[in-house]
């Protein structure tokens, strides 16, 4: 049979999700299995770019959190409320959750996964950081074997193709953010983006996943781009640098303890610095790790498709889980670590 999901949100990646789950052709058989049940937006009569069936798109979005024959509910909606208080509904009536919500996961992820742990239910992340890059399972579960050393990241799209687009092409800050705008790259509020807000929150969620400890969002410093100008980006180029946003947790370990020290500020990254290649809407992670060394994930940062391939996938994990256990009880230990490490503080 079937399983059924509700999708909150039809934006970019809302559009991008149910496109892909639309079109199941060449792709895995598995996404064969899952139905579009029901999609909840805020604007009914909006033109969309993708063909729903009659009766699929309400305004009424507790009613797909609260929908029984529903198994898990897609988070798109971005934001702090309603998103957080849907969530928490979803999990109390068991169903199991997909978000690309960083804002809300870097703030209540703590009551979101008690809440999931709890419920026995999974709340899968993967698009809230990096976009299309697979960083939050790889993080947690392929790297779970080393003690993380530095977690530093170019991860905000939008920033980083305004800062690509100045240096090579002397861009003006306003049309290229509006460029990203057109582009879905920008959040709601492209505020988020230029002053280094989701950056932040990216970084918080990487870190609470990285080291063993509590990262509050608010203990993050945060500067944004938008006192860059075409003279900083030129005096950097003739100094052999070139300008990014980079957001950094770092372990520093004391004689009795390790401290995290947390940061998004612009920061001159030598030329010749992995980081400093990364351009336009790409993003990537330089992860450093004992005993690994250091790793690099890299790939497109935003945008509806990539972004939508992080969620089909963890809507994928999930779905393949239940078909395989037939039941919700019985959480894959490695799926639900993410779990685990919200709730062991
Ligand atoms: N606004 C975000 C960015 C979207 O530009 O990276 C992806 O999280």
């Amino acid at each position: 049979m079937a399983v059924k999901i509700g999708l909150l949100g039809l934006g970019t990646v809302g559009t991008g999700t149910a496109q892909i789950l639309l079109d199941p052709t060449g792709r895995n058989p598995l996404l064969e299995e899952i139905t579009i049940s029901k999609v909840g937006v805020r604007s009914p009569d909006k033109p969309r770019q993708v063909e729903l069936s009659e009766g699929v798109i309400t305004t009424d979005l507790e009613s797909i959190v609260n929908d029984p024959e529903i198994a898990i509910v897609v988070e798109l909606l971005g934001g702090l409320e309603p998103a957080r208080s849907l969530i928490l509904q979803a999990i109390a009536n068991k169903k199991h959750v997909v978000t690309a919500n960083k804002a809300v996961i870097a703030r209540y992820g703590d009551e979101i996964y008690e809440a999931a742990n709890e419920a026995g239910v999974y709340v899968l992340l993967e698009a809230a950081v990096g976009g299309g890059i697979p960083i939050i399972k790889p993080l947690k579960q392929s790297l779970g074997a080393n003690r993380i050393v530095s977690i530093i990241g170019i991860i905000n799209g939008t920033t980083n193709y305004i800062l690509t687009k100045m240096t090579s092409d002397g861009a003006d800050f306003g049309e290229v953010l509006a460029e990203a705008q057109q582009l879905g790259y920008a959040e709601a509020d492209p505020t988020a983006d230029v002053d280094g807000l989701d950056a932040a929150d990216k970084i918080a969620i990487l870190a609470s996943l990285g080291f063993a400890g509590r990262v509050k969002r608010e203990d993050i410093y945060c500067e944004g781009i938008r006192e860059i100008s075409a003279t900083d980006i030129t005096y950097a180029e003739q100094l052999g640098f070139v300008i990014k946003l980079l957001a950094i947790a770092q372990g520093t370990e004391g004689e009795n303890s390790q401290q995290l020290e947390l940061r998004v500020h612009p920061t001159l990254v030598p030329k010749n610095h992995p980081l400093a290649s990364i351009n336009g809407v790409y993003n990537a992670v330089l992860v450093e790790g004992k005993p690994l060394g250091q790793v690099m994930f890299f790939g497109p940062g935003a945008g509806a498709g990539p972004t939508a391939s992080a969620v089909v996938s963890d809507i994928m994990n999930i779905v393949a889980i239940l078909k395989s256990s037939g039941t919700n009880n019985n959480l894959d230990p490695l799926l639900s670590c993410v779990h685990q490490h919200f709730c062991q503080i």
